[in-house]
């Protein structure tokens, strides 16, 4: 499952360019250290916005309600051995009736803003043609639930639920088609939503549904292509989050931000010199040339491409253009350091090391702790790409979560994960880094994927029998976290 493959194996299937020619790393080049010391200690900017996230299909159930039509994921947990503990998301945390007393929990812990995203099978169940409209009206009610209880609605567009039929019909994202319907959708919900919902998120985590879903089979639609037809998804994907950035601004309401919420290959100095951090810009750029660099810059590397050879995705020049259409902000999910890095003579300026099998996780396998990751993601990301306007979209931790003879929930590993990501988030957002806001994965346990209910990410547990949810100690950390704008340091 998902501990067991290899980065290797990963940077393959995601077309990395590893081991290929760039300028050897320079000490010249190494950026200098952004102004610190504008902020108290510990503290964040006032205005910083403090958020927590969800996606449909992980909290929402009620999959055959209101004209919703099947998404790739429906047909995938209910094919068997897919999902670890054999449960899938019928029903998960209810969401969809329970939306009230979710927002209630969202207001108690003082968040200003809440991630959520949009089921594109409720919206389109054929995944074009006739919209549903009721499939609508539950986000509007959602959003104006938020509103009225003082919580900014960030909308997310595509968090995997991929409808069925666009998969039966045109072989979902291996086909052009589905950019398309893709951009029609957003358009059809930029309209509709734009007037109240102010920042839209295209496409979650390309990295990891592409390689998962297309390459490796173990998400949903559960195929495993060839290299040559991998990259080819990819870059279909790269063009539905080029051509949905164009519908949310020529149907959405002036002033509607729009960026992507992308899990980048987190690339870090092992050691802090200017030769290392000089190889993690390389690194950062390198091994997310298939989706954020291109979207980024609107070309691929010509690592990239000299790396994929004759398995490079077929595009033409407006297809770049279209998918380097300007993005208002980038959203950065951070968990885990994917890649420490160290400066290499040899091209293309890095290497990549090895991960000791003692190295520490989460309850998470996958989930290893690497608090500077939180630090050195948005500051190379920032001098890279010269973006002004960072969200860190997601940022958690599973933990064991044991309930106490109390019935309560001390889940200290969990504070201590937040804790020390948070502290390094400062640190960043003090040198400089021009992260604005911060959404905490995740309000409450959920369907987690492949790992099914049993992997829980909540700051809020539920008891998947009785719906029932209650706060962790995590909610108490969190709520104090915002409460003074800063972290203890
Ligand atoms: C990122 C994904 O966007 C989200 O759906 C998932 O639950 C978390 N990672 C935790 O694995």
């Amino acid at each position: 499952m998902l501990e067991d493959f290899s980065r290797r194996t990963f940077a393959k299937l995601a077309g990395l360019a590893l081991g290929i020619a760039a300028a050897p790393a320079k000490a010249d080049e190494t950026p200098a250290q952004p102004a610190a010391g504008r902020l108290a200690s510990g503290s964040f900017p006032s205005g910083f916005i403090w958020g927590t996230a969800t996606s449909a299909y992980q909290i929402e159930g009620a999959v055959n309600e209101d004209g919703r039509g099947r998404s790739i994921w429906d047909t995938f947990s209910h094919q068997q051995g897919h999902i670890a503990d054999g449960t899938n998301a019928d029903r998960a945390n209810d969401h969809y009736h329970r939306y009230k007393e979710d927002v209630g929990l969202i207001r108690e812990l003082g968040v200003k803003a809440y991630r959520f995203s949009i089921a594109w099978p409720r919206v389109f169940p054929e995944g074009a043609g006739a919209p549903n409209p009721k499939g609508l009206d539950f986000y509007s009610h959602l959003v104006d639930e938020l509103l009225a209880n003082g919580i900014e609605p960030y909308a997310t567009l595509y968090h995997w639920d991929l409808p069925q039929a666009l998969q039966d019909r045109v072989g979902g994202w291996q086909s052009t088609e589905t950019s398309k319907a893709f951009a029609d959708y957003a358009a059809y919900v930029a309209e509709r939503l734009t007037d109240r919902v102010k920042t839209i998120f295209t496409i979650n985590e390309v990295g990891r549904f592409v390689n998962f879903g297309y390459g490796l089979g173990i998400d949903a639609p559960g195929l495993k292509l060839p290299q040559k037809q991998l990259n080819q998804v990819r870059h279909n994907v790269a063009l539905a989050h080029g051509l949905s950035v164009q519908a949310v601004r020529a149907h959405g309401h002036a002033g509607t931000k729009v960026g992507p919420a992308e899990n980048i290959a987190a690339c870090l100095p092992a050691i802090d010199t200017p030769e290392n951090v000089r190889a993690a810009e390389i690194a950062t750029r390198e091994l997310n040339a298939g989706f954020l660099n291109v979207i980024l810059e609107g070309k691929y590397t010509d690592h990239f491409l000299a790396y994929a050879g004759a398995n490079a995705p077929t595009f033409t020049e407006d297809e770049l253009k279209i998918i380097g259409s300007r993005n208002d902000f980038i959203g950065l999910n951070i968990y885990a350091p994917q890649f420490y890095v160290v400066a290499a003579e040899h091209a293309p300026g890095f290497s990549v090391l090895p991960f000791p099998s003692s190295f520490p996780h989460m309850s998470s396998e996958w989930l290893r702790i690497g608090p500077e990751t939180a630090y050195w993601v948005p500051r190379l990301a920032a001098k890279i790409w010269d973006v002004e306007t960072i969200y860190i979209s997601e940022n958690g931790t599973s933990s064991s979560d044991e309930i106490r003879p109390d019935g309560k929930i001390y889940d200290l590993d969990r504070i201590m994960y937040l804790r020390n990501y948070l502290t390094q988030l400062q640190r960043a957002v003090a040198e400089g880094a021009p992260v604005r806001g911060y959404f905490l994965w995740s309000l409450m346990d959920n369907f987690e994927w492949i790992f099914g209910l049993e992997k829980r990410f909540g700051i809020y547990h539920v008891d998947f029998e009785t719906l029932v949810r209650r706060p962790k100690l995590s909610a108490s950390f969190y709520r104090n976290v915002i409460a003074r704008n800063a972290i203890d340091v």
